[in-house]
């Protein structure tokens, strides 16, 4: 009796520790390329902050400025923020290893040069603490019909790829896979086409792991024309044919997770736990010119559960002396596996 008890009290002290430990905040983030190029060092940047008790000049900045000065806000923020886990889009290599030195050593990343699999061109690297998630595997696959190799979509404007990582919850033991993308910005096949193969590998995922997420750019927003990737990941609209080298390695019997999509973290968060903005991407203008803002970064986790969003917040880019962080804005979820 004495030992069904303790057993019993035991697990519901496990359960309940166990809800609280998982919570971790991730985050997806555009950072714009690094389209001025300026050879600072992130010791450079350090040497320059000004003097922390002089007043700015008020939103006296309306144009993009370098990844140089950019890149201190962007880790401030999300570090301040206490992120676990961060999904990048649009970083350059030098971008990448600057996030690296700014991160430090609690974290590790992994990511793969779009335009040659190894660091030409954009990456879309998925950073995460190492004290909260244990790598279990990684790899990368093209958004094209050539997914095992570089290789671009024959009516996009790029290469396109996703970064695949499944992890293990250090403190819980518990798995969740994260696919990080970013998909075209011209062809709205190219997108479907993506959401398909996300979806199918998602669904994978959720049939072998468990808790899986699809987060990122989708460089179109969730209604209208331009709407086949959202659609298509939702469920709402059937997925279009993939690459048959694929299929075969990801396609889960139909019996198996029968209406398998995945679901929109801002509707599947409590509503009062939903806070900020609504658009995430803003461009670089002046902050009453709103003709560009939209929202096209998301976070989606699967239709088998086995996750919980607590929160969910789409942050600012902007500062009181007028620069944009990046064009886009931080993504925040805080779930629990
Ligand atoms: C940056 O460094 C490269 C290679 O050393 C050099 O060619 C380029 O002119 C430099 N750019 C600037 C803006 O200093
Ligand atoms: C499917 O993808 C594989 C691996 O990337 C590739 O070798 C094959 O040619 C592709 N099939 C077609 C029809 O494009
Ligand atoms: C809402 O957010 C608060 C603060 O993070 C959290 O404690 C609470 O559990 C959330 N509520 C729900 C229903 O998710």
């Amino acid at each position: 009796m004495y030992a069904i008890t303790a057993v019993l009290v035991v697990s519901l002290m496990l359960g309940t520790t166990m809800a609280a430990v998982t919570n971790m905040r991730v985050v997806t983030y555009n950072l714009r390329y690094d389209s001025q190029p300026d050879n600072l060092t992130v010791q450079d940047t350090f040497n320059s902050l000004p003097d922390p008790l002089v007043e700015p000049k008020y939103l006296a900045v309306t144009q993009e400025k370098p990844w140089s000065t950019r890149r201190i806000r962007i880790a401030h923020d999300l570090l301040s923020a206490g992120i676990d886990i961060a999904c990048f889009q649009e970083a350059l290599v030098r971008q990448v290893n600057d996030l690296a030195e700014l991160f430090g050593s609690d974290w590790d990343w992994y990511g793969l040069g779009r335009d040659d699999g190894i660091a030409a061109g954009e990456f879309s690297p998925i950073f995460y603490r190492k004290d909260v998630l244990k790598q279990v595997s990684r790899g990368t696959f093209w958004l094209s019909d050539d997914p095992f190799n570089p290789s671009k979509y024959p009516e996009a404007g790029s290469l396109r790829l996703c970064t695949a990582m499944r992890f293990a919850h250090v403190a819980s033991g518990k798995y969740l896979t994260i696919l990080n993308v970013h998909l075209d910005d011209q062809s709205d096949q190219q997108r479907r086409l993506a959401a398909s193969m996300l979806l199918m590998r998602a669904k994978y995922e959720a049939f072998n792991t468990g808790a899986v997420f699809v987060i990122g750019d989708f460089n179109s927003p969730p209604n209208g024309r331009d709407s086949g990737a959202y659609s298509i990941i939702t469920g709402a609209t059937p997925p279009v044919p993939v690459n048959q080298t694929f299929a075969d390695i990801y396609d889960v019997d139909s019996d198996k997770l029968p209406d398998f999509h995945m679901i929109d973290l801002r509707t599947a968060t409590l509503r009062q736990n939903v806070s900020g903005n609504y658009a995430t991407f803003t461009g670089f203008t002046a902050p009453q010119d709103t003709k560009e803002w939209e929202r096209i970064d998301f976070i989606f986790g699967g239709n088998n559960w086995g996750w919980y969003s607590n929160r969910y917040i789409v942050g600012t880019a902007l500062s009181d002396d007028g620069i944009l962080s990046s064009d886009h804005r931080p993504v925040y979820a805080d779930i629990s596996v």
